[in-house]
């Protein structure tokens, strides 16, 4: 088993963003919505690789900033991802009954809270980054990013164009135009909000970009490999379920999937070079490669 947070480091940025996610997050004892908060609380604590916010803290520490104090652009980034989660399984949807190993969350608490609960962290995750201790103009920044990455150019419009896709053969292109905006876009604000975090340069965000866009290309790929030759129990989620959608594995086929992982892979690791201490990154870039979580 390939885990990628099997080592020190990156089991610290994990573990720190569990601990602030469990204490910050929709604790509120004297409102009536309860059903709420824990549906929220259900998904955006139910594990997960937290792989977004690890990129948040390292692009930080890489740019010389205090990755800690990046913690309210990581977890916002891992509210966006776990909205995106619960809709993506809705029955009008992916219609899945399994995630992150448990029950998704509509299976728990029906439909009309499971959207809410979605729309509850979208909203909670501007909230987060407005509220940071970063300069206004950094804070200014970063929800200018993520609201581009997660909105209708970027994940929202990436799902629409998969569901659309689905029942017909798309092009080369058109999996990659799906791809990059339903994955690729909140990695790459993950990767550009830990450069804000950080106060890296241009030349650091440019590079930072250039990585997440192969880096996520790579991440999505293996996803879509995964639904093939992964293990339900390990993933926390149903394998074979991508059988009407437009999946690299379909269209190149496991064998050049493998090879395109790898591929991008060293894209992103070039990318890296503007950077001095790159070390942690590209060894958790390698392990993803090969993951079955
Ligand atoms: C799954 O993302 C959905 C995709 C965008 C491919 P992850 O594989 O990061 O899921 P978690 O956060 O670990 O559950
Ligand atoms: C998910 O893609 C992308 C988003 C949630 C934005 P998938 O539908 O392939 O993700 P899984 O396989 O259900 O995790
Ligand atoms: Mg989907
Ligand atoms: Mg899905
Ligand atoms: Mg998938």
């Amino acid at each position: 088993m390939m885990n990628p947070l099997d080592n020190a480091k990156i089991t610290e940025y994990r573990e720190f963003m569990e601990a602030y996610l469990n204490k910050e997050c929709f604790q509120y004892p004297d409102e009536p919505q309860k059903k709420l908060f824990e549906a929220m609380r259900y998904s955006l604590l139910a594990g997960g690789k937290r792989i977004r916010p690890v990129f948040v803290f390292a692009f930080c520490h890489m740019c010389g900033g205090n990755w800690k104090e990046a913690a309210p652009f990581a977890a916002a980034v891992e509210m966006i991802h776990t909205y995106s989660l619960i809709h993506d399984d809705l029955p009008c949807m992916d219609n899945d009954d399994y995630r992150r190993g448990k029950l998704t969350n509509h299976k728990v608490y029906g439909e009309a809270v499971a959207v809410l609960a979605g729309d509850g962290l979208l909203t909670a995750a501007f909230s987060c980054l407005a509220r940071a201790n970063y300069p206004a103009q950094t804070r200014i920044d970063a929800v200018s990013v993520l609201s581009e990455c997660a909105g209708e150019l970027g994940m929202v419009g990436g799902q629409v164009l998969d569901i659309q896709s689905e029942e017909r053969e798309c092009t080369e292109q058109e999996v990659l135009d799906i791809q990059s905006r339903k994955t690729g876009a909140l990695i790459k604000a993950a990767c550009a909000l830990g450069v804000l975090a950080g106060g890296g340069t241009a030349k650091q965000l440019q590079a930072a970009e250039t990585f997440a866009e192969q880096l996520g290309l790579a991440f999505q790929i293996r996803d879509d490999m995964l639904d093939v030759i992964g293990d339900a129990k390990e993933l926390g989620k149903a394998v074979g379920v991508d059988g009407n959608k437009n999946t690299f594995v379909h269209l190149y086929g496991l064998e050049e999937c493998e090879r395109r992982v790898n591929l991008h892979t060293d894209a992103a690791l070039d990318a890296l070079n503007v950077y001095v201490n790159k070390t942690f990154l590209e060894n958790l870039a390698l392990d993803l490669t090969k993951r079955t979580v």
